[in-house]
């Protein structure tokens, strides 16, 4: 079974998403020694943002050379999202959604007729046989009944997206608060590696 694990965030070891990610695919990893585990830290090796020039090359035009790697990474992207079972993402809030790494690698992972397609004017999701852990981490609180609500587009951005493509129930594992203060911060991260032991073996 092969798990891929994607982390996001800008702030490296003070990292809160990568802290509960990293628990995450330690928790799989030891209910499932078998598995096979590939990293991509989108900090560190950053994808390009989609241009012009990528469009026209999905629409048949020749490549120039300079945009030859790009497309490379891209496509290695796609097959290791396509090849996962699991896929287990560190996602921060950063202005109120999730980072623009994260962003380019969703780019090349919506893509029609590999994750999902259109038929009779419905979309169909292509991608709907992964499980997705999702480790979200915020500064403030989003909660339905909170005034920042409205300004929530990191947790229903990523349930849209992979909705979109097929996953339709996302585990998502939420440390909230990380701004408010230091005690905040300490009991969000306990709340989510406490929420991380119940995560099911894969
Ligand atoms: C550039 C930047 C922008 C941020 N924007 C927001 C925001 O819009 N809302 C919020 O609640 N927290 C915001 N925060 C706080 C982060 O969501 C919080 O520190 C979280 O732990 C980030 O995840 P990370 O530690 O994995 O990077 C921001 C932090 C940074 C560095």
């Amino acid at each position: 079974m092969k798990l891929l694990h994607i982390d996001s965030s800008v702030l490296g070891p003070h990292s809160v998403s990568r802290q509960v990610s990293a628990a995450i695919v330690a928790r799989l990893r030891e209910a499932s020694p078998g598995l096979e585990v590939t990293y991509r830290d989108l900090d560190d090796s950053p994808l390009a943002h989609l241009s012009g020039a990528h469009l026209a090359v999905a629409q048949g035009a020749p490549a120039a050379p300079e945009l030859q790697d790009d497309l490379a990474a891209g496509q290695h992207v796609l097959e290791e999202f396509l090849a996962a079972d699991i896929v287990v993402i560190g996602a921060p809030m950063y202005n109120f959604t999730i980072p623009t790494q994260l962003k380019a690698w969703i780019d090349r992972i919506l893509v029609a007729r590999k994750t999902f397609s259109y038929s009779g004017g419905a979309v169909q999701g292509l991608a709907g046989g992964k499980r997705v852990i999702i480790a979200i981490s915020r500064g403030g609180f989003y909660g339905p009944d909170t005034p920042m609500a409205v300004g929530e587009h990191l947790e229903s951005y990523l349930r849209f997206v992979f909705g979109f493509i097929g996953i339709t129930a996302p585990e998502i594992i939420a440390a909230d608060g990380i701004k408010f203060s230091p005690e905040h911060r300490e009991k969000a991260i306990a709340s989510a590696l406490a929420a991380v032991t119940t995560l099911q073996a894969a």
